[in-house]
């Protein structure tokens, strides 16, 4: 029998959880998650962070960020979950530990492994255990862990790569339902052991060495962020031919072999993976000695797509000095109050600078938001107070109430009805009805007054 499967009589339940508990060391969006699901599949789970007063938070039921589902589990399994900053508490109960730290971006866009070596630096000699990584780590990670685990002679740790590919405003069912496992080990011991927790999920399991599964992570996040660069690209070429990017994406998203998922164009990407994963990937490339060319174009073609909108705003209002700009939407994306790179920030920014006035609104990001935002920057509780005597409204976050926003009386109390919308979220017909002049990404402009179709175009005939 493997001892590091957890083994118990009868299958757990979240009602009765059963077998050795599961270490979760830093509890972020992955690792509280990947605790709660866990809690949920009936172990009990010991939490980890340094962070004391997020630690005192969890104890009293209170998650440290906006993420649904997850307040819920958090009460449902409140007596199955222990939070700790101990780390005496994790390294010897568990036999598995899982290590959910963050790698943000170094100075040199590498990613900055420090919590995940403190990790490392924190587990006993004589220790027995699985270290399960989640975090994402440049490939080669694994192995020079492992390499000095051995070397400090902790040799009763065994690492396996289990990468993580939540969504952040889906979190908790991403992990409940994955699409996949992926598990990298040199030992199949370990492998099990960690197959053994996600087994009741039953996703198809991708079994590999580490390197590979640490790539997989890397490879995955940083063709999605190519498919975003890619259709905001077609946007940007439909806006100068005149095609609608959003027949486009369709009739490309029906090809089986390219999909639907991830063709909506936008104002870039944002979030705590995308843009540290593609530069991770590319610098790791770099590293290792080969230019990973697409990428570098990726991470431009997001950075201009962000103030592409700036120029389009300039240009509709003639000047930006002195224009009230009202921001919908902060959080890098709906369903979460998350604004790590998001494209709110970097607009505010160019918006600020070129002498605009600023007005946002986020249903779910605090006023803490205020600090990272231009001086003078003013924040509103509704949506429609963002609006009203504003020269433009931006789009910028695709929360669905921004839907209600399209009414005739919300249009009218904005000094120039013109809506923005750099999520393509709203029916530009809807949006013109109610007397906006509406302009989205790559997609053809939406006036309130019927458009002449019977009028001749202006287009310059050859040779004339
Ligand atoms: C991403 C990956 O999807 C997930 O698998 C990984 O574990 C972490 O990184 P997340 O950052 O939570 O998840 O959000 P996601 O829904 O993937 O969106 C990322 C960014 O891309 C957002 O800014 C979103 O607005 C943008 N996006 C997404 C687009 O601009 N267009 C799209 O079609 C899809």
């Amino acid at each position: 029998m493997n001892p590091l499967v957890p083994s118990s009589p009868a299958p757990p339940t979240p009602e009765s959880p059963a077998g050795p508990p599961v270490g979760i060391v830093g509890t972020g969006y992955v690792g509280l998650v990947t605790g709660l699901a866990l809690a949920e599949l009936g172990h009990p789970v010991i939490c980890l962070d340094v962070d004391r007063a997020k630690v005192a938070a969890l104890r009293a039921g209170q998650a440290p960020f906006h993420e649904p589902g997850v307040d819920a589990l958090l009460a449902r399994h409140r007596d199955h979950l222990r939070f700790t900053t101990d780390p005496a508490e994790v390294f010897g109960p568990c036999p598995v530990v899982f290590v959910t730290v963050d790698t943000p971006p170094g100075p040199s866009g590498d990613a900055d492994l420090s919590r995940v070596e403190a990790v490392v630096a924190a587990i006993p000699t004589g220790a027995e255990l699985v270290m399960a990584m989640k975090s994402t780590v440049p490939a080669g990670t694994g192995r020079r862990i492992t390499r000095h685990l051995r070397a400090t002679g902790r040799h009763g740790v065994r690492y396996v790569s289990n990468p993580e590919f939540l969504r952040e405003g889906s979190a908790v069912p991403d992990v409940l339902h994955p699409e996949r496992v992926v598990l990298g080990a040199d030992d199949a011991v370990a492998a099990d052991a960690v197959a053994a927790l996600w087994a009741p999920l039953g996703a198809p399991v991708v079994r590999c060495d580490v390197a590979s599964a640490e790539m997989v992570k890397l490879a995955a996040n940083a063709f999605l962020a190519t498919k975003i660069s890619f259709v905001n690209e077609i946007a940007n070429v439909c806006d100068a031919v005149g095609a609608d990017v959003a027949t486009v994406a369709r009739g490309m998203g029906l090809d089986s072999r390219i999909g639907a998922a991830f063709l909506n164009p936008g104002i870039g990407y944002g979030g705590s993976c995308f843009p540290k994963d593609v530069a991770a990937l590319k610098q790791l490339a770099g590293n290792s000695g080969y230019h990973f060319q697409l990428l570098s174009a990726v991470i431009e073609v997001n950075e201009l797509q962000k103030r592409r909108i700036v120029v389009h705003l300039a240009d509709r209002l003639g000047q930006l000095q002195g224009a009230r700009i009202a921001l919908l939407g902060l959080a890098f994306k709906p369903g979460t109050d998350d604004l790590r790179e998001a494209s709110s920030l970097v607009l505010a920014a160019r918006l600020a600078a070129e002498g605009a006035t600023l007005v946002v609104h986020d249903p779910v990001v605090g006023d803490h938001a205020l600090g990272l935002l231009p001086p003078g920057t003013a924040k509103v509780a509704r949506a429609a107070d963002a609006l009203a005597g504003a020269d433009a409204a931006i789009v910028v976050t695709e929360w669905p109430e921004y839907l209600d926003l399209v009414r005739p009386e919300v249009a009218a109390s904005m000094a120039r009805p013109l809506l923005v919308d750099g999520r393509n979220l709203i029916d530009p017909e809807a949006a013109a009805s109610a007397g906006f002049e509406w302009v989205g990404v790559g997609r053809p402009d939406c006036f309130p007054a019927q458009i002449d179709l019977e009028a001749p175009a202006a287009v310059p005939v050859a040779g004339s």
